[in-house]
């Protein structure tokens, strides 16, 4: 239904004006014209086969959004597929509503032109019943009354619609509060050997002086244990300066630290052997590694949580125990 303004009856559009053609200069039309679109012009078995087709588009967004939900749960989330069908399933599922209800609009509800006219910015009791009746006209109108079908599929696409939005939610990550003591736990554990990212075993020796390398709990580098990586450095005998408390941390010169800056969680692993700088590429933070790696430059507010090191019985470096603070980005140690 489109609908054209008015002042006083008189047209703001001009093509509904009741003033005569030699007045404006424009041709006068009808106040209101009826459409020869309606769906009482197409007949019954047209409408019904309307009726059928909104439904099948809402029929399609419900099975979109439930294969999301498969998708979502069936899939593993490093699959290469993953992320593009959840795309394409909630694509589907929203054009599914989308097309239902333009063709609802456009096949079965009434097609009709009328003049509005301005009125007082107050509603009658009058004003206020005929409104009621109009919206209860228009409700009428859109057959979801007596189209069962069509309600019944309309319902349940706006149902199905809402599914995703569960396990998009849930999968957002821990919650700072709720789970304080989750965001608190350590990846490592006393004993745990450092391992490459090829899960190899890291022996005393195997870095140079100024050497650094990332390393993994027992060669654990699955995304869900993203909190684990750390880098190995080996500085020159004297280099570090550690934290009180913190002299048997290193073993031989080498020390280790969270690879996870303590701003915002990016990688900070961009190491200058030179001035022993650890730099973060996302927003500049650099922390300086011969002084426990506290910040000396941009928005991290705390040092990299250092890996208490030790050596096993073969001479493999191991974690002397867990970190002892939070690892990522500080927001996590405010909570
Ligand atoms: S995440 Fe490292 S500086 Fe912002």
């Amino acid at each position: 239904m489109s609908t054209h303004d008015s002042a006083g009856g008189e047209s703001l559009t001009g093509n509904t004006s009741a003033s005569a053609p030699g007045d404006t200069g424009r041709p006068a039309n009808p106040p209101s014209a009826k459409s020869p679109t309606g769906p009482e012009d197409v007949g019954p078995r047209a409408d019904k086969r309307s009726e059928r087709l909104v439904a099948t588009c809402f029929g399609v967004s419900s099975l979109a959004a439930i294969a999301f939900l498969v998708v979502f749960w069936a899939l593993p989330k490093t699959d290469v597929a993953y992320t593009p069908l959840l795309g394409v399933c909630l694509a589907v599922s929203l054009f599914g509503v989308g097309v239902g209800a333009i063709l609802w609009a456009k096949k079965i509800m009434p097609d009709e032109e009328a003049v509005q006219e301005r009125h007082p910015m107050y509603s009658t009791p009058e004003d206020a019943a005929k409104t009621a009746a109009v919206f209860a006209e228009g409700t009428e109108k859109t057959g979801v009354a007596r189209r069962r079908l069509l309600r019944y599929s309309f319902l349940g696409a706006m149902g199905t619609l809402a599914l995703p939005i569960v396990p998009i939610i849930s999968d957002l990550g821990v919650h700072p509060r709720g789970n304080a003591r989750q965001l608190k736990t350590s990846p490592w554990k006393k004993g745990d050997r450092l391992t490459t990212e090829e899960g190899a075993p890291v022996r005393i020796g195997d870095l140079e002086y100024g050497g650094i390398l990332t390393v993994f709990p027992n060669g654990n580098t699955s995304p869900s244990n993203s909190l684990a990586p750390t880098v190995l450095i080996r500085l020159r005998a004297g280099e570090n300066q550690p934290r009180p408390g913190r002299e048997t941390w290193e073993v031989d010169g080498h020390v280790a630290y969270s690879a996870i800056c303590t701003h915002a969680g990016c990688p900070a692993k961009l190491y200058e052997q030179q001035t022993h700088h650890m730099l973060c590429p996302c927003h500049q933070s650099t922390f300086l590694v011969t002084e426990h790696c506290r910040p000396i430059f941009g928005p991290a507010a705390r040092p990299l949580p250092q890996l208490p090191l030790a050596l096993d019985n073969e001479g493999f470096f191991v974690a002397g125990a867990a970190y002892q603070e939070p690892l990522g980005p500080s927001f996590w140690e405010r909570s």
